[in-house]
């Protein structure tokens, strides 16, 4: 049971006009001067809508209570003229000097104790009532003052919650979080009993003697634990729903947002968030010296379009070449900007803007790209911003058309946070690891997928995959049962479906309440010595009935390699289909089990991407949402995703390979205006081609 906040009804969209382009504008740092030739260069780059005001709150409000908009308002006056549009931020990231002097009580104190002073940047306690009545107060002054303002087109709320963390220990935060429990148990026997608390002799007699987990002896209570995590999610988000209450009086039309971090925030869970904004919007970033960093950028533009419920989203920044906290910056090569910035608008992206405008000459961030760098226009960067934003208005027409994956993966943010508790079978167990694995294999084949919580309707996908499902609720459970019962193909990769949402092992052992449909139990977990491998070999099927489509076995290879992790299976109904002739646990490894009219699949071991794709492969069916290439040839780098308009589809192709390829695509390239039955798409190329649809598209 999780406490919810008020349902949320989403009253706006994503401003209209083109794709939008732009950036966190940060004119705070600069001479008025400065201003003016902002203004000229993003006529010339494009620039369609800016972010500001995000680190505004020592201007605006100098003294606590006193407020000056006079370098403000010129701003929003010059933007207005120039028709930018204007996602106006909310300051409340970074309290100004003044407010951590006033209130040394609401800076936030980490585990062991450590208090987080000012100087730097992020939230401060958020359960402190001085930062709250602050934060409506600015709030409050901004959205009274910039009222019918015409260059307001959207809200920013606070920047990136949960970066770096709000989880405080503080007392008030220990009374925040005992009234959470309140609210979540009733009473004391019911936390007692759900925390299982007469292990290690914990068992509270009142709700006072309740802490947060700091440091202790050694291993915390793992319930208390998640917990926490769900109830810093909660606070964190009472935050942005206040701003969003207060901006909303004001403003009852254009939408409101806060920047999310996709897959790379561990404090929040995006789900409920995504419920309580008007429209999503994510930043990110590369992981640049990693040569699969495209893959890892759609995985998260999938995510992100995924907690939009599928409707267009905002990527509120990323960076137009290095960014400055990675331990060695790798500048983005010539052509990589566009290919990240298109392949975020293939997979459902309708405004592009980076971090930020302009390069700062001092501060923290000094080495971070902007779209006008310290060496000014005659570079290559602002060259490649100038190109990328006429690009896009090309691209007008894709605006509002949707993106339809056949192939969701599981993910939640409760299950990860409960896998990487302390005192597990193995670090080596990643959820991370394994999403990735399955991700990587189903990007190279060019299969587009959802990111879909276990609890969702999954009426609109033929095969679902749980690549990391360590947590798994009888409600999850029911659902994926009655999904794969209608027919859907469903995989699962180990560790499944172990404990329930308090934690507790289900009843009987893993995979609880998908035992009937995996069509076994696990008996034990047997981790395989590090480094080990165990060799696999397939089963010949049994005979049976076999449904149309499905498939009859899995894999074909004589032998295949398995390592980390084995379970000892007690089959209850599935077959055996690979089995392991050595390694601690001899006997099945991947099993069937034909479930009403569907099919369940259970992988019992860790295995690399190939042996897997290997393994899974005969699960998926259309095979690939990539038009041919070259004739039939392998392009694993050429990505392709279609965006679905009212009256035609878009395919997007990206190649991130080092050769040209030829797709079989008949239209128009928007980019170019060519229109041919096929297209090359040359080496780091990209086109973009308007297709006429057919029946059934
Ligand atoms: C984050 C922040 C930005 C900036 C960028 C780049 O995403 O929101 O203010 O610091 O990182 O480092």
């Amino acid at each position: 049971m999780a406490v919810s906040p008020a349902a949320y009804a989403a009253p706006a969209q994503i401003p209209a006009g083109p794709i939008h382009y732009g950036a966190d504008y940060n004119p705070e740092q600069w001479d008025p001067a400065v201003w003016r030739e902002d203004i000229d260069l993003m006529r010339r780059a494009g620039v369609t809508m800016v972010s500001i005001g995000i680190w505004s709150w020592a201007r605006i409000e100098p003294r606590p209570g006193q407020f000056d908009f006079s370098r403000f308002d010129e701003v929003l006056g010059l933007l207005n003229e120039a028709g930018i549009a204007v996602d106006l931020a909310t300051p409340t990231a970074a309290p100004p000097a003044w407010f951590y002097r006033q209130h040394p009580e609401a800076r936030l104190i980490e585990a062991d104790g450590t208090i987080r002073q000012g100087g730097s940047r992020g939230i401060c306690c958020p359960h402190s009532p001085a930062y709250a009545e602050a934060a409506a107060r600015i709030t409050e002054a901004i959205a009274a003052h910039v009222k019918d303002h015409p260059a307001i087109a959207m809200w920013h709320v606070h920047n990136e919650y949960g970066a770096p963390g709000g989880d405080c220990h503080c007392e008030v935060s220990q009374q925040a979080f005992r009234a959470w429990l309140r609210h979540r148990y009733g009473t004391l026997a019911a936390l007692n009993t759900a925390w299982g608390t007469d292990f290690w002799g914990q068992l509270y007699g009142s709700w006072e003697e309740i802490g947060t987990p700091r440091h202790s002896g050694t291993a915390l209570n793992p319930l208390c634990e998640l917990d926490y995590a769900r109830f810093t999610s909660d606070s964190l988000l009472a935050r942005f729903t206040a701003e969003r209450d207060i901006i909303r009086r004001y403003d009852a039309a254009s939408p409101i947002t806060t920047n999310l971090m996709a897959t790379n925030c561990p404090a929040n869970d995006y789900w409920r968030w995504a419920e309580q904004m008007d429209v999503v919007s994510t930043d990110y970033y590369l992981e640049a010296a990693d040569p699969d960093a495209h893959i890892w950028l759609a995985m998260e533009s999938d995510l992100t379009r995924s907690l939009a419920g599928g409707k267009p989203w905002v990527l509120m920044e990323h960076s137009v070449s290095a960014v400055s906290w990675q331990p060695h910056n790798w500048a983005k090569l010539p052509g990589e900007e566009r290919r990240n910035a298109l392949a975020h608008v293939a997979r459902g992206a309708d405004a592009i803007l980076a971090f930020q405008w302009r390069q700062s000459r001092r501060g923290a961030e000094k080495f971070h790209s902007a779209m006008v760098p310290h060496a000014g226009t005659d570079t290559r960067v602002f060259r490649e911003v100038c190109e990328l934003g006429a690009q896009l208005q090309d691209l007008a027409e894709l605006r509002d058309s949707v993106v339809n994956a056949r192939v969701a993966l599981l993910w939640d943010w409760n299950s990860f946070w409960a896998q990487d508790l302390a005192w597990r079978p193995s670090v080596l167990m990643r959820h991370r690891d394994q999403l990735r694995t399955v991700y990587r294999w189903l990007w190279e084949r060019g299969t587009v997928v959802d990111l879909v919580h276990p609890e969702s309707n999954l009426d609109a996908y033929d095969v679902v995959i749980a690549p990391a499902s360590y947590l798994l609720s009888e409600a999850a459970g029911n659902n994926l049962a009655a999904f794969v019962h209608r027919g859907g193909r469903f995989a699962a990769l180990p560790f499944f479906a172990v404990v329930d949402d308090d934690e507790c092992v289900h009843a009987g052992g893993a995979p609880g309440p998908m035992r009937e449909v995996l069509g076994l139990t696990v008996a034990e977990i047997r981790p395989v010595r590090q480094g080990d491998t165990v060799t696999l070999t397939p089963v010949q099927p049994q005979a049976g009935v076999v449904h149309t489509a499905m498939p009859t076995t899995l894999g074909s290879s004589r032998y295949l390699t398995a390592h980390t992790w084995s379970e000892d299976l007690r089959l209850e109904g599935a077959e055996a289909v690979w089995t392991a002739v050595d390694g601690p646990t001899p006997g099945p490894v991947v099993t069937m089990n034909r479930y009403g009219k569907g099919v369940a699949v259970y992988v019992s071991m860790l295995m690399d991407r190939d042996v897997l794709a290997e393994i899974l492969e005969p699960l998926l069916d259309p095979p690939s949402d990539r038009p041919e290439v070259d004739g039939g040839i392998p392009a694993p780098k050429l990505e392709a995703v279609t965006r679905h308009g009212a009256n035609t589809n878009f395919v997007i192709l990206i190649n991130h390979d080092d050769v040209d390829h030829r797709v079989d695509v008949a239209g128009t390239d928007l980019l170019t205006r060519e229109t041919a039955d096929s297209f090359t798409v040359s080496a780091g190329g990209v086109r973009v081609v308007r297709t006429v649809r057919t029946n059934g598209d």
